[in-house]
């Protein structure tokens, strides 16, 4: 019998390993991107992103033949939307990706088929594809049409999209019962059912979580820095309180999930979700708090040596070990100071070019450098010896 056909559509962090994996498990599968060169490099068995072991799995799906990539969609029993779902400048989000996927797959759909959206979204869009699938003639009782939301931790993606357990919300229960059984064929994590509704709430529940307590965290730090206290050895010690679990301050919040994901709350009811505002203003501080800091140790240097200081901006990064730049506040930090006319060495393990930023190895900037401000907490780093040099440490490096 032919293993099923499932259309990913959106090759990203999420899309990939996905299509990757069901590829590697034997399934068909049709990879989909509106973007030409991310379906070039696939089809060539290559990544356009970074992630730990992708690569590897990305070409056998490839060489198996299971894996080829595309512009447009085709035929499928399962369609699944990993497309991006960005704010707007208002705080709100912007679901047009995935609408325009739908639009995009409607034509290719028949009855009996699975259609799962991925992709972090707002209450009530899952409603907002069927109202799309409905418009474009599709008869969305005889289809199955189910949310569920993604929550790999970038850096650990191929284990976590096996590992994890899954939430499918059907937009009826039928549909969340097959959401899960084609799940069962590839997760080993349990796999839960709702509603879509409640499906999509949990994922932004779980992300605006996460942020209000990093707030807590960075909230301590600019606290304990003027107490000159170690925070990081406070929190250790508080986490030894057996119900206290304290997570770790930083330069602020980043990624397009827990930097994100509130607001897609918080814009639905600013006035009721005021914890959570306060939470990611509270994160957003700590990067402007950051920026300052960094700005007076450079003037307190210049008053002391009479020169501008080099600054190693160690990390562009939003979180250690990966590239991933989006709503990096490691990266904003560095190009505010550099907007500045300040001399900034900027580090990035984790990648070769960013604009025409003069990207340096660490080693060489830990060199050149006269102040060496910790952005992130990349492995490489841990094992620098910043002797003699004036260290600024947001992220806990030891
Ligand atoms: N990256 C993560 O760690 C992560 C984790 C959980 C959830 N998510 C969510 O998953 C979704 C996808 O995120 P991502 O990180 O994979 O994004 P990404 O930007 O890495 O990839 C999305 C891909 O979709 C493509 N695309 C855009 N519109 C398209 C269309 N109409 N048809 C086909 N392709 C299209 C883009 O060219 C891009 O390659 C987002 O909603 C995100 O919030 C991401």
């Amino acid at each position: 019998m032919e293993s099923k056909k499932i259309c990913v559509i959106g090759l990203g962090y999420i899309g990939l390993p996905t299509a990757a994996l069901l590829a590697n498990r034997g399934y068909r599968v049709h990879g989909v991107d509106v973007v030409q060169k991310v379906v070039d490099t696939i089809n060539e068995g290559k990544v356009h992103i970074i992630e730990p072991g992708l690569d590897s799995f990305v070409q056998s799906a490839v060489q198996s033949g299971n894996l080829k990539a595309h512009v447009t969609p085709v035929e499928s029993d399962v369609f699944m939307i990993a497309v991006p779902t960005p704010l707007a400048k208002d705080n709100k989000p912007d679901i047009t990706y995935v609408i325009s996927a739908t639009e995009a797959i409607a034509p290719f759909i028949k009855e009996g088929d699975l259609i799962i959206l991925e992709s972090t979204s707002p209450v009530g869009t899952t409603e907002k594809v069927r109202d799309v699938l409905e418009a474009s003639g599709i008869d969305t009782g005889k289809v199955h049409l189910a949310y569920c939301p993604e929550r790999v931790l970038p850096g650990n993606t191929i284990i976590e999209l096996v590992k994890n357990d899954r939430i499918v919300g059907g937009i009826n229960p039928a549909a969340a019962q097959a959401g899960k059984e084609f799940y069962s064929t590839f997760v080993e994590g349990e796999i839960l059912t709702t509603n879509a509704r409640t499906a999509e709430m949990s994922k932004l529940t779980e992300n605006a979580y996460r942020d209000t307590n990093i707030a807590f965290a960075n909230e301590l730090s600019i606290l304990c820095d003027e107490l000159e206290i170690d925070v990081w050895e406070l929190i250790g010690l508080a986490n030894h309180h057996p119900r206290v679990n304290i997570l770790q301050p930083g330069s602020g919040v980043g990624g397009h999930c827990i930097a994100v994901d509130p607001w897609f709350i918080i814009s639905s009811n600013e006035d009721q979700a005021g914890l959570m505002k306060t939470a990611r203003q509270k994160n957003l501080y700590k990067t402007e708090w950051a920026i300052g800091k960094v700005k007076n140790a450079i003037l307190q240097f210049k008053e002391q040596h009479s020169r501008e200081p080099k600054v190693a901006c160690m990390g562009l990064a939003f979180k250690p070990d990966i590239d991933d730049l989006r709503e990096s506040p490691a990266l904003y930090i560095t190009s505010r100071l550099m907007e500045d006319g300040l001399q900034v060495i900027p580090v990035e393990p984790n990648i070769e070019t960013y604009k025409d930023w003069p990207l340096q190895a660490y080693d060489s900037a830990l060199r050149e450098a006269d102040i060496v401000v910790y952005l992130v907490n990349h492995k490489e780093f841990k094992a620098l010896k910043p002797n003699g040099k004036q260290v600024i440490d947001f992220c806990g490096i030891r």
